[in-house]
């Protein structure tokens, strides 16, 4: 009787950024937790010299020759995000063996909680299969395939998130050293996620447009590196030269890399009145001088905070639609729950996903 064939499973989690937007790609900070739902991969070893991929949320059985996958381009599918990171890990002169990946992901997919990045991450470790690298090696490599073969010029934040997240614990990660602090969670305080249930679609074009705005923010700086190393002191005495978007756009980052380092504090001290501040600070920038919310993730924020027990509530991600974080007292979460949803529900005509999420362990081997 002929074996089964045994089978490697993968998991790599979502994530939730807490604070610090739009601040990874400017070599500055941000606050992400990593999250329970995520992405399964199962790899099977098959005879065929291809790499063949399967999806629980996407029809078809695709298969790609493995030595067609160096010289592919991007498809437009979903199957990107593995083929680029199928790409990176040749392009570091590892084989790739022929093998067989049933995905599987929990993420909603637009959601703003890096469906993409869990995609990735858990397609690496199954493609990599023995072949050792450092956890931020696997995170660089995912956010390369991200960049140069899908063509999103993200930051690292949602797959070093996915890599390095733990249980219990949110990620300070100072995006220019690669490395992180552990911040604690406040007993008191749960985190509430709620999806608009929409995503724009402007959303890939404008993220560009800002990295684009924040390069020429930053020639107004000769000599300094990124975003991160200019001073709001600095950034005010230059502001009569630089045009009226670019300085929005320097005002919130400079200002949400400062608010990153008072939420880790506030969180060290269990302020939460504190970080749920230091929240509706980082939205009403990111509203106004970054321009990335829209209508219905306000309303979600507005609405937030008018109920009881809501220390603060921000848009996470990159923006145009997906979710808001929202720091909530215990006690008050199945009445934030059923408020949230039913005013929600009156504005839109959308009834919105509530998940409530507690800080979970990084990207791993299940079995
Ligand atoms: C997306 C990108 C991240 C980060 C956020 C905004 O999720 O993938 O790198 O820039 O937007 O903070």
């Amino acid at each position: 009787m002929a074996r089964a064939p045994r089978i490697k499973h993968y998991h790599a989690p979502g994530r939730v950024n807490l604070i610090g937007e739009h601040t990874d790609y400017n070599a500055g900070f941000v606050m992400p937790i990593a999250i329970a739902v995520g992405c399964d991969v199962r790899a099977s070893s098959i005879r065929k010299k291809e790499i063949r991929l399967t999806s629980k949320q996407f029809a078809g059985d695709l298969a790609y020759p493995i030595d067609s996958i160096a010289g592919m381009s991007k498809t437009g599918t979903w199957a990107d995000y593995v083929l680029g990171v199928a790409k990176q890990i040749l392009a570091l002169g590892f084989e790739l063996k022929p093998m067989q990946l049933a995905i599987d992901s929990s993420v909603p997919t637009g959601s703003g909680l890096s469906s993409s990045a869990a995609l990735e991450v858990s397609s690496a470790l199954a493609l990599l299969g023995d072949n050792e690298i450092s956890k931020l090696e696997l995170a660089q490599l995912c956010q390369r395939a991200e960049r140069e073969f899908v063509g999103m010029p993200c930051g690292i934040m949602d797959q070093y998130a996915s890599v390095f997240g733990e249980a219990h614990k949110a990620i300070m990660l100072d995006c220019r050293s690669n490395t992180h602090k552990l911040a604690p969670i406040p007993e008191g305080a749960e985190i509430v996620v709620v999806n608009s249930m929409v995503k724009h679609e402007l959303g890939s074009s404008a993220y560009r447009d800002r990295v684009a705005e924040c390069h020429q923010a930053l020639s107004h700086f000769p000599g300094k590196p990124a975003l991160r190393d200019v001073t709001l002191g600095e950034l005010e005495r230059t502001a009569s030269r630089i045009e009226e978007i670019p300085l929005a756009r320097a005002r919130h980052v400079i200002l949400e890399d400062m608010r990153v380092e008072d939420f880790l504090a506030a969180a060290q001290n269990n302020d939460l009145p504190l970080m749920g501040k230091l929240m509706v600070e980082s939205h009403r920038s990111l509203q106004h001088d970054y321009e990335v919310s829209c209508v219905e993730l306000d309303s979600l924020v507005d609405t937030a905070l008018t109920i009881d027990g809501v220390y603060g509530a921000r848009m996470t991600g990159g923006g145009f639609g997906g979710c808001t974080v929202n720091l909530v007292e215990p006690p008050s979460v199945d009445q934030f729950e059923k408020e949230i949803s039913a005013r929600y529900h009156a504005k839109w005509n959308l009834t919105p996903a509530v998940y409530r999420f507690t800080p979970s362990a990084g990207a791993r081997r299940v079995e």
